[in-house]
């Protein structure tokens, strides 16, 4: 089984045989989340940044399965100190797993919390799930390494945050996904706060004038990988 499960906000779940890997885990917080972790089979957990939207209920799911946390350094260091499991990395730096690996890629956001006010840089993460390459673009604003990342990694999805305010907007989302040049995108990070309402519908049609295929998962809707 190879599958991708959009999980509302930017959280998603990917399964992998019986590896399965969280995103950004914001579930309990989040009234439009409907996911029971007890349920599945969790081996990692993958934090982009320390903003509690991302970082969720990581920490008590690291506790409570032991799936291993892993994040930028200094947000390891903090999941650690709170009694998860966290492995550290940095920006540029790549984990190997059973079901392939993942790799810290840069994102232009910032990454704290009310009790942690240096996170690190915020990050955007490369997931190479057995030959499919799914990059999620964390919390960001349009940038050139998006150019890079497409040219370099070749990504068969692009998730992008469209909500606009803390991140891209719908418009500037188009823009990395036809720099990135993945064959599908999918939108996040928008609709979960009033301050991020998106038009989605306008984001599809945008993706498709490029040529590109817009994937609009909703709360538990999955691909197969
Ligand atoms: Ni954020
Ligand atoms: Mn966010």
């Amino acid at each position: 089984m190879r599958r991708l499960t959009y999980l509302g906000h930017s959280a998603f779940f990917i399964e992998k045989d019986w590896d399965g890997i969280l995103i950004d885990p914001f579930i309990s917080g989040n009234p439009l989340a409907d996911f029971d972790y007890k349920k599945k089979r969790i081996t990692q957990i993958i934090v982009t940044h320390a903003h509690l939207d991302h970082l969720g209920d990581a920490i008590d799911i690291s506790k409570d399965t032991g799936a291993v946390i892993i994040a930028v350094f200094e947000l390891a260091n903090y999941c650690i100190s709170k009694g998860a499991k966290a492995i550290g990395v940095n920006i540029g730096g790549k984990l190997n797993f059973n079901w392939g690996s993942v790799k810290f890629l840069p994102a232009v956001h910032s990454s704290a919390n009310p009790e942690l006010p240096y996170g690190g840089p915020a990050a955007s993460v490369l997931l190479d799930i057995d030959g499919t390459i799914i990059y999620h673009a964390g919390d960001t604003a349009l940038m050139p390494d998006f150019s890079l990342i497409g040219e370099q990694y070749n990504p068969y999805y692009a998730i992008l945050p469209i909500g606009g305010y803390y991140t891209m907007d719908i418009e500037d989302a188009a823009v990395a996904a036809k720099m990135i040049y993945a064959m599908e995108v999918i939108p996040m990070h928008y609709n979960t706060f009033p301050n991020i309402k998106a038009d989605v519908q306008k984001f599809n049609d945008l993706i498709e004038a490029q040529g590109q295929k817009c994937l609009p998962l909703k709360v538990n809707e999955y691909v197969e990988l």
